[in-house]
């Protein structure tokens, strides 16, 4: 089994990630860091907390980054999920469990400290915890087993953004902690758009989850309604790609995806703010400071009918 910790934004995606990660037997779900993203992280944390008590959750939740490193804030993505985070879905204001009390950068110090060469880091939100644990602990790219993130989209489909028509929502909302997270010494997956837009939550898979999987999939299909509706009026799909499931998809079985091999950069500033950019041809060139940098693996396609049989069977 493989030992992770899930730093994320629930966010309806999100969610169904968190439930796809505690339910399949080679993945242990040591944490839940949270980030603001797709919801203020007060409303993240309390989503996080909302699935632990509901579902029994042996993980640790831990509130994280309220904002970007650098940049301003870009404000939760209310169109997307919802003011909750969770849709239309509203958790109850009272919880008997809670957070631990460490902030999430130091969790995640903590913990890659306590199981050295253990841990693997699954990051589906901004990458702002990440980059706060790097800049004060940089010895941990040496304690991860590896770092797999949902964010970018390094155009293989001609298609490189879902917030703006050059970044994607997790690195728009703090590029500068991409940029450490992944020029950082450390094995990172990225797992884009370019792979999660491939795959598709149809309306129909959701209402047979729905039908076939008890009160998980009962809520997975509530939570999702909302979200539907948004892709339906702004993306015109009936349904909804596979965002952060993704990320928890490779870490059960990697040989879903076909990833390519080369140091990644991120745009921090200007019009193309937030876009991923890998290089990955072997030419030589005049004025190369990709050369020094780290290479990294990035995700070119996907087995999309095995991924989609692959959560189903585990919901
Ligand atoms: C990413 O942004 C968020 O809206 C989703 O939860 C996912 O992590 C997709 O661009
Ligand atoms: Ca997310």
């Amino acid at each position: 089994t493989t030992k992770i910790i899930l730093d994320t934004d629930p966010g309806i995606d999100d969610a169904m990630a968190i439930i796809f990660a505690e339910a399949h037997s080679e993945i242990e779900l040591k944490a839940i860091t949270c980030v603001y993203g797709n919801a203020t992280i007060d409303n993240a944390t309390h989503n996080a907390l909302f699935l632990k008590q509901k579902y029994g959750l042996q993980a640790d939740v831990v509130k994280g980054a309220a904002k970007p490193m650098v940049r301003p804030s870009v404000g939760a993505t209310v169109v997307v999920h919802g003011e909750s985070g969770l849709g239309d879905f509203q958790a109850p204001d009272e919880l008997s469990v809670a957070a631990d009390p460490r902030p999430a950068y130091q969790y995640i110090i903590d913990a890659l400290r306590a199981e050295p060469g253990e841990i693997t880091l699954v990051a589906v939100g901004p990458l702002t915890n990440l980059a706060l644990a790097l800049e004060a602990a940089p010895e941990i790219v040496t304690l991860v087993k590896e770092v797999v993130v949902m964010g970018g989209a390094f155009g293989v489909n001609d298609h490189r953004g879902n917030v703006t028509p050059y970044a994607e929502a997790n690195i728009h909302d703090d590029p500068h902690a991409a940029d450490m997270v992944f020029g950082a010494s450390w094995p990172v997956v990225i797992i884009g758009l370019d792979v999660t837009e491939q795959s598709f939550f149809t309306k129909d898979y959701l209402d047979r989850l729905r039908d076939d999987a008890g009160e998980v999939g009962q809520f997975i299909w509530d939570i999702s309604r909302y979200y539907l509706k948004f892709y339906s009026e702004k993306v015109g799909l009936e349904g909804c790609h596979v965002h952060d499931p993704s990320a928890i998809a490779y870490v059960i079985d990697p040989s879903l995806f076909t990833l390519r091999e080369g140091p990644v950069r991120v745009v921090t500033d200007g019009p193309a703010e937030g876009m991923t950019i890998q290089k990955f041809d072997k030419r030589k060139y005049m004025h190369d400071e990709w050369q020094s940098h780290e290479s990294q693996r990035v995700g070119i396609s996907v087995e999309d009918e095995r991924l989609l049989s692959l959560y189903r069977q585990t919901i």
